[in-house]
């Protein structure tokens, strides 16, 4: 059987991002009533972290352990892939001694190395180029909240990177209409922005980006990796906070969503995130409900 990886949204069908969320809001309630459910005991979960986390990490341990399975942490500190180890010879090792594998790296195509060579399924536990699973846990949010995104209006603000990258995956899977609004030069990738078609729309004013939408969603400047460009950074995207005003230029119920962590005073306002349209707790909560809900599609 061909085993099936998580490395973009698009590895799933509109119908089975679907059913993922259903199960993820189905599972996070049965565990609110106390009720276990160990589908995966004996199954063990190989976690590489090659950048700093804190949800990821936290949520994928607590939910392989709520599942009955095990997780194990593996820093490239620790480990031989740190010492040059290739990552094709990494990946046909751990894989035949676990049952997934979940990583978080830099470059796009070490994930894709690394689930090439795996005889186990691989999850994208975030890449320079996509966050997946945290698209998971934003639209499981909406779900919970608000019901279908189809049809819906979701204004990104900020950096064109790996987050807004996922939202143009989940726009054509899920069928919303993406308005970025993003400075000169930190557009997301152009080949991606086509693939959205008439979905996905570019501005560069963050009320023009955010008029009447229904979700309002940021991100940090500078994404890991990118520290030494900080300062350049802040200087382009001062005018693209998401503010009070910005709320103001979405439609009146509008959500806010951030996937954290977030610096209060640059990508967005205090007021906002700590404010009554804010569902950031929510959001970083259901990363592990609905990764719960991928590890048991993907180990099925
Ligand atoms: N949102 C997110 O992926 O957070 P961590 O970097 O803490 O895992
Ligand atoms: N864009 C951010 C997301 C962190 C969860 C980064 O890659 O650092």
């Amino acid at each position: 059987m061909k085993i099936r990886h998580f490395l973009s949204l698009l590895d799933f069908s509109t119908d089975e991002l679907h059913a993922l969320l259903h199960h993820a809001i189905d599972v996070k309630q049965r565990l609110k009533q106390g009720v276990l459910h160990t589908p995966l005991t004996g199954k063990v979960m190989a976690m590489i972290f090659e950048k700093s986390s804190t949800r990821t990490r936290v949520s994928f341990e607590a939910g392989m352990s709520q599942l009955g399975g095990h997780a194990m942490f593996l820093s490239p500190k620790d480990i031989q892939l740190g010492r040059g180890e290739a990552i094709e010879d990494s990946a046909r090792v751990i894989s035949s001694m676990v049952d997934i594998i979940m990583i978080r790296t830099f470059g796009h195509d070490r994930l894709q190395t690394l689930a090439n060579h795996s005889s186990s399924p691989v999850i994208n536990g975030l890449t320079d180029y996509v966050h997946p699973c945290q698209l998971l846990a934003d639209m499981q949010t909406w779900f919970e909240l608000r019901g279908n995104i189809k049809g819906a209006t979701v204004a990104w603000i900020g950096d064109g990177n790996n987050m807004c990258h996922s939202y143009i995956n989940a726009a054509i899977r899920f069928g919303f209409t993406l308005n970025i609004g993003c400075p000169d030069g930190y557009q997301p990738n152009e080949d991606l922005v086509k693939s959205g078609g008439d979905q996905v729309h570019i501005f560069n004013s963050v009320n023009e980006a955010s008029k009447d939408a229904d979700l309002i969603v940021t991100d940090v400047w500078a994404s890991m990796g990118q520290e030494q460009e900080q300062k350049a950074r802040e200087l382009a995207f001062v005018p693209f906070q998401v503010s009070k005003q910005t709320m103001q230029c979405a439609d009146k119920d509008a959500l806010f969503m951030h996937c954290l962590p977030a610096h209060r005073g640059e990508e967005v306002s205090a007021d906002v995130i700590d404010g009554n349209q804010s569902v950031v707790w929510q959001e970083a909560e259901n990363r592990l409900h609905a990764q719960k809900s991928l590890i048991e599609m993907l180990l099925k």
